[in-house]
Order: structure tokens, then sequence, then C-alpha cells
């Protein structure tokens, strides 16, 4: 697996396995039919009510006080048995297809992730980096997102964690900060995915990798026709995390990650105290 943009670009574009390309295009389908077809109360009954611990099915928009416009399904792989019961219990077809389809994907992705981890792994010297994110797989968070149609998509920001697929993106938008600091459109294609660091990773290989900021611009099309995509996230309990009760990424000023060294950068982060088994 060639992960050379990685560190030259910020991120790396990787084409799908066709098996791999089939699983991911099922669950987007699948997760169209769950957004267009079944009702609000059905799409409920995957959620937990509870903005903290987010779980299955939420609705973000004007009726739950959000400014945020869209509707979006997290599905982990500790989840699934729950997801399943639940799917099986509705009567119309779409919400079982889809959870179904998400099970299929989360499970046979695992090689495709290996795969990375390992490169990245060897590539850039993070011993025990591999078996960090293989072992916290039962918490790989797939979050399946339809933006209903509005000018606000999402703001400019990093992610948290190790690192990020942009697995699927029904209309452009997407854009990320180069390394000159100017906004640069990524390419949309379904057959390949996008896969770029976040702060956990950029901690743990002392700047060696580096943080992508990227945002998700409305488009004259997304206004009207809304957007539909799936990211995954991917953590790792390594030995320190950022300190979220403290620091917010939405308050790094534009391109500032890019310019921390490792030592600057440790100040945001805590020594996890917590065991693994927390993940
Ligand atoms: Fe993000």
């Amino acid at each position: 697996m060639n992960i050379n943009t990685l560190q030259t670009l910020g991120y790396v574009t990787i084409e799908y396995p066709p098996a791999l390309r089939r699983l991911v295009h099922n669950a987007v389908r699948s997760w169209e039919r769950f957004c267009l077809d079944l009702p609000l109360e059905t799409k409920l009954r995957f959620s937990r009510h509870d903005r903290v611990k987010d779980f299955g099915y939420m609705l973000r928009d004007a009726s739950t006080g959000s400014a945020d416009n869209k509707e979006l399904f997290h599905v982990r792989l500790c989840d699934l048995p729950k997801l399943l019961d639940l799917a099986r219990g509705i009567i119309q077809p779409e919400a079982l297809h889809y959870i179904v389809a998400a099970n299929d994907l989360l499970k046979g992705i695992e090689a495709f992730i290996r795969e990375f981890v390992q490169a990245v792994e060897c590539k850039y010297g993070l011993v025990g980096f591999e078996k960090l994110v293989m072992e916290s797989q039962q918490t790989w968070i797939f979050r399946f997102l339809h933006y209903f149609g509005s000018e606000v998509l999402a703001a400019r920001h990093v992610d948290r964690g190790g690192f990020t697929l942009h697995l699927f993106e029904s209309q452009g938008g997407g854009e990320y900060l180069d390394s000159n600091k100017q906004w640069r459109p990524w390419t949309v294609d379904e057959n390949s995915t996008i896969i770029f660091p976040g702060l956990a990773l950029q901690q743990y290989s002392r700047c060696l990798l580096r943080a992508l900021e990227h945002r998700v611009v409305a488009t004259p099309s997304t206004v009207v026709d809304g957007r539909f995509a799936m990211v995954a996230f991917f953590d790792f309990p390594h030995s320190h995390r950022f300190d979220d009760t403290r620091f917010r990424t939405q308050d790094f000023a534009e391109g500032q990650v890019y310019d921390m060294g490792p030592r600057e950068l440790d100040r945001y982060f805590v020594r996890r105290l917590e065991s693994a088994a927390e993940w």
C-alpha cells in the first residue's frame, strides 16, 4: 500500500480493493434508503436519546436546538449485536438492510485497515501503532451522514483521534488546508478513500505526521440536494489523550497545528489514566 503522500500532502488517497468497494457502496446505498424511506419515529428507535453518549441514530436540526441541519448514525462493532436486535424488530426492510450492510462493512474492512497501519508503522517507525489500532477495533466509529441541504456543512477543524477515513462523499465540497495554508478541494471518487491523521497521531508520531485541517463547504447542488457521506474515526489508546476538559480543537487558529512542535502539542494532551478496556 502506497502511503507516500501522507506526509507531503497531508493525506493519502487509496483505491478500494474490489470486495471492499462493494461493501462501501452497499453500506452507502442502504444508508440512503434508511434516510429517505423510513419515517422519523422508526429511525428514532435506534437512538439512545443521550447527547453525551452518542449512539445509533442522531438528528441535529432546529427541532433539536442544533445549528446543524443533518441526520447521522454511529456504528461501532461493539454496538452491532444491539443494533441488529433492534433492526430485526422493525417491519420496514430498509432498517435491517442498512444495519446488515454496516455490519458487513465493519467486519470486511479489517484487512484494509491493518495494511494501512502496518505501512504507517513501518514507514514512520511508530513501534506498536498497528497493535494499538487493531486492539481498539470494537470501538472504531463509522459515521454515516446526511446533510439536508444548507449553507453550513462542516466548519474547518482537525480531528482529535488517530486517523480518519473519508469513505464516501456524494458531492464535492470537501477541502483541506495545504502546507502553505491554502484551501484546496479534494477529489471525490467513489472508488477510493481519503485517509488523513488526527491530532492523536500527530502527537504519537512526534509531529512527523500532522493533523490535517479540513472543512466541507456548500456547493450550489448541496444547498438544494443535500449530501450523503460516510467517514470513520480510528482512535487508539496510547499513553496520552487530547485534554478535552481544558481545550477545544475548534479554538485553534487556522493552520496553528501545522506550526506546532512536539513539546508545544504535548501541552494539549494529558496522560491517560483509564484502562484500554474503557475505550
Ligand atoms: Fe473531520
